[in-house]
């Protein structure tokens, strides 16, 4: 875990927020590189559950809740974890979080009996801070996705199966933030909430497992570190009928990835009773007289139903350790000691360095923006014009960050127009002509 840390403050992908303040608490920074990486694990969710089947539409939801939400959907009483202060030293522990009974801090085992606190961010809404004026700060995106779920039905004709998705921030308070980018108080989630018929729902459920643990494997994940456990039926949250967690081998442990939960009827059929409750226009949803917001008519017999859920929901920060560990290694070349980051082409930050050999070479450097420019423009992610003048450095730093190709245009470049492509983790270098580069990138990286 350390050397994760220092690699990514020392190269720009994570840094501790507000950090010349102090810092706050769990809670992040992603610099140059970490956003260009988070952006490719949510971009290649995105294309998987959006772009690649056709049963599943996108939304981007607002952070700020209606309180009347968070309500129905049981998290004000339900999202808590067990907090206990120490007596001697008054730090705040939780509860299942700590050995033999013991503060973690002082190693006191004078503490409190557990109580319950809730996770949820709230805040004032409008200028005057009173009562009723707060809204949460979303602890899940998942909400927003069953109360547009009557949105997304009518615009899109959808009939079950059928899925929404979503990528976003979600806030939790955090009793004791820790691990790095593992548990945060201020996160990213991606989630699927995938609307089925009833009874059909385990089905779904097992399929959903297969799939992620697939997508895993696609962006580098080894499949001996990950392993499923399976929720005991005490341990569920408030909506669930089954969960598993997707645990992954991490540096600090094994904790979970992802969960994969079967959270039935549960949420739409809570929001519809709250609507009726409200006495909103929404009826009850039996016999077909339903114009309720939050069920689905469907095609054949006409029937209302309200759907069951399976959501598979993933951490965008565990998902980026996840991916770090996999691909950091050191290795010895030549007795001198080489950083490699192997990510998966599709993730690295950047996808190729162009590099002039010479950096005050005017016609070598134009070369090298020009190429630059031409494939910057075909949209394949970033592509980094590295005008240091140390080829070996380059190389070094670009195995570092990831970057899967470096492309030297060098003297020889001027008379055949060929170009060196050295590959990051094999360091082989092949000679190529200019014109093919975009190609070959373009086939590296899929
Ligand atoms: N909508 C279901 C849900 O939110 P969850 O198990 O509480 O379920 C889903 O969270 C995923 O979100 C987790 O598997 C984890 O990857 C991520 N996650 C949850 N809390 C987190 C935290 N404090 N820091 C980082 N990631 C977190």
């Amino acid at each position: 875990m350390e050397d994760l840390v220092s690699l990514c403050k020392r190269r720009g992908f994570i840094f501790q927020t507000n950090e010349i303040y102090g810092g706050l608490q769990g809670v992040y920074d992603y610099g140059p590189l970490g956003v260009e990486l988070k952006n490719n694990l949510k971009a290649s969710w995105w294309s998987s559950m959006v772009y690649e089947r056709d049963d599943v539409e996108g939304i981007d939801s607002a952070i700020l809740t209606n309180s009347s939400v968070l309500k129905y959907s049981g998290h004000e009483d339900t999202f808590t974890d067990p907090l206990v202060d120490c007596r001697k030293c008054n730090a705040r522990s939780r509860a299942d979080h700590l050995k033999d009974n013991k503060c973690p801090s002082c190693g006191s085992n004078d503490l409190t009996n557990p109580r319950p606190f809730n996770l949820m961010f709230k805040t004032n809404i409008g200028p005057v801070e009173e009562g009723a004026s707060f809204a949460y700060l979303r602890p899940e995106t998942a909400q927003q996705i069953f109360t547009n779920f009557k949105n997304v039905c009518d615009s899109t004709s959808r009939s079950l199966p059928f899925g929404i998705a979503q990528i976003g921030k979600a806030f939790r308070n955090e009793v004791t933030p820790r691990n790095f980018i593992f548990r945060v108080r201020e996160l990213e989630q991606m989630e699927l909430e995938f609307f089925v018929k009833p009874g059909e729902d385990e089905k779904w459920y097992k399929f959903w497992i297969e799939e992620r643990i697939k997508w895993w494997v696609n962006q580098g994940v080894s499949e001996e570190r990950l392993e499923i456990y399976k929720v005991p039926q005490k341990e569920l949250a408030h909506y669930s009928k089954s969960t598993i967690d997707l645990m992954y081998k991490f540096p600090h442990g094994t904790e979970e990835l992802e969960g994969i939960a079967n959270r039935t009827d549960f949420d739409l059929g809570s929001h519809s009773k709250n609507q009726s409750e409200l006495n909103i226009k929404a009826k009850v949803i039996k016999n077909n007289e339903s114009n309720s917001k939050l069920a689905i008519q469907e095609k054949e017999t006409n029937e209302w139903v309200v759907p069951y859920v399976i959501e598979p929901s993933a951490g965008v920060e565990r998902g980026f350790l996840a991916i770090l560990n996999e691909a950091y290694r050191t290795e010895e070349v030549n007795g001198k000691n080489r950083t490699v980051l192997a990510l998966k082409p599709h993730l690295a930050p950047i996808k190729a360095a162009i590099i002039p050999l010479k950096r005050n070479d005017q016609e070598l450097v134009t070369l090298a923006t020009n190429l630059k420019t031409k494939l910057q423009k075909l949209g394949m992610g970033r592509i980094l014009l590295e005008n240091s003048g140390n080829i070996g450095k380059s190389y070094r730093r670009h195995d570092e960050v990831g970057t899967p190709l470096c492309v030297t245009v060098d003297f020889q470049t001027q008379e055949d127009n060929t170009v060196t492509v050295r590959d990051r983790d094999t360091m082989k270098q092949i000679r190529l002509p200019a014109e093919g580069i975009a190609q070959y990138l373009k086939e590296y990286l899929n």
